[in-house]
């Protein structure tokens, strides 16, 4: 695609004037499409003087940290590190079960992980004699837009705590080589950058991970459980392959137990549920007509698979009324 490839390199093209030839940039990633092609084209542009920084809050999906940690660094040879902050954080989402106040904690944690993070590299490289002056961001066109005119229910907190949304006090200059795109325009230019498929076509992932997808408190048991049924769910989608047409596929955790029979004995264990949506904005959305085959496997899978989830329901909201996510 020569749009893209021109889009790419007129962008590689004036980095390297901005940044200079001892000038050092930093951005955090998240491996969503967004951030994987800013940092690609970042890598292509200065190579080891793009720092990369993977802040693991010990709610993202399963193995996550490993497989953005392998896509990027193996196959994208971007210079990436991985800070393993889960304890942190769910030391401090202990007992915690307000919606809003998990937000709070892991934006402001997540603020203070990168920040300690930026204040290592910045050091390190002002001892090697360059200097570090500028972040990256993958912020796109709708979130320009978004950011101004979206009132929803995660209008505010989705600017300030997604991964690219990191504080002004951080005296760096910005980079924000996807500020004139839209979502279907980056994937192009992903693929023009021969990025794989799967981070390509990667479903958005909230800022607060799966701390808002497990219901009431976060305990270390219940991410486990959750991580290891959303990975059945979307492993489904991809086999069956419906993952593409939808906009949004997860679990929820419930905090309800409901009960059940295994053998000759009674169960009582967590109900969870599956959420697909068709979309185009987030701002309205569908739920997904998912075949029942698929759903049927999904439950089979899911039940039989996961400890401690013994009925497994599917959303059928729409938003509005209902939002995307349960929280
Ligand atoms: P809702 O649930 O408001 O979600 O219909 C719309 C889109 O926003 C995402 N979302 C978030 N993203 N931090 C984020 O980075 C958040 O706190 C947050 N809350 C919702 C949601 O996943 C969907 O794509």
């Amino acid at each position: 695609d020569w749009v893209m490839t021109d889009y790419a390199q007129e962008f590689i093209d004036r980095v390297v004037q901005q940044v200079g030839p001892k000038g050092h940039v930093i951005g955090a990633v998240s491996g969503g499409v967004d951030s994987t092609v800013a940092a690609v084209l970042m890598t292509r542009a200065i190579g080891p003087r793009f720092h990369a920084v993977l802040v693991d809050n010990g709610c993202l999906r399963k193995d996550e940290a490993t497989k953005v940690l392998k896509r990027m660094k193996e196959d994208c040879k971007v210079n990436l590190k991985c800070v393993d902050a889960s304890d942190r954080f769910l030391s401090k989402l202990k007992g915690v079960t307000d919606p809003e106040q998990k937000r709070k904690i892991i934006g402001t944690t997540f603020i203070d992980v990168f920040q300690e993070e930026a204040t290592k590299i910045e050091e390190e490289v002002k001892h090697e004699g360059g200097s570090c002056d500028w972040l990256l961001q993958g912020t796109l066109y709708p979130d320009v837009i978004e950011s101004i005119s979206y009132k929803g229910p995660s209008a505010t907190i989705k600017t300030h705590h997604n991964v690219g949304g990191l504080p002004a006090t951080m005296k760096l200059k910005l980079i924000e080589p996807l500020r004139e795109l839209f979502k279907d325009e980056v994937r192009e230019l992903g693929m023009a950058l021969g990025i794989d498929e799967m981070s390509v076509w990667r479903h958005p992932f909230p800022g607060p991970g799966l701390a808002i997808r497990i219901l009431g408190e976060v305990t270390p048991e219940r991410v486990k459980m959750l991580q290891e049924a959303d990975d059945i769910v979307i492993g489904e989608l991809w086999k069956s392959g419906h993952y593409r047409k939808i906009g949004q596929a997860f679990v929820v955790l419930l905090p309800v137990k409901s009960v059940g029979v295994m053998g000759d004995g009674r169960t009582y264990e967590f109900v969870a549920s599956v959420r697909c949506v068709e979309t185009t904005d987030y701002m309205t959305a569908d739920f997904y007509h998912l075949p029942y085959e698929v759903m049927g496997t999904m439950s089979s899978r899911v039940i039989n698979e996961v400890r401690g989830i013994n009925r497994l329901c599917y959303d059928i909201s729409s938003k509005p009324p209902s939002t995307i996510e349960w929280e």
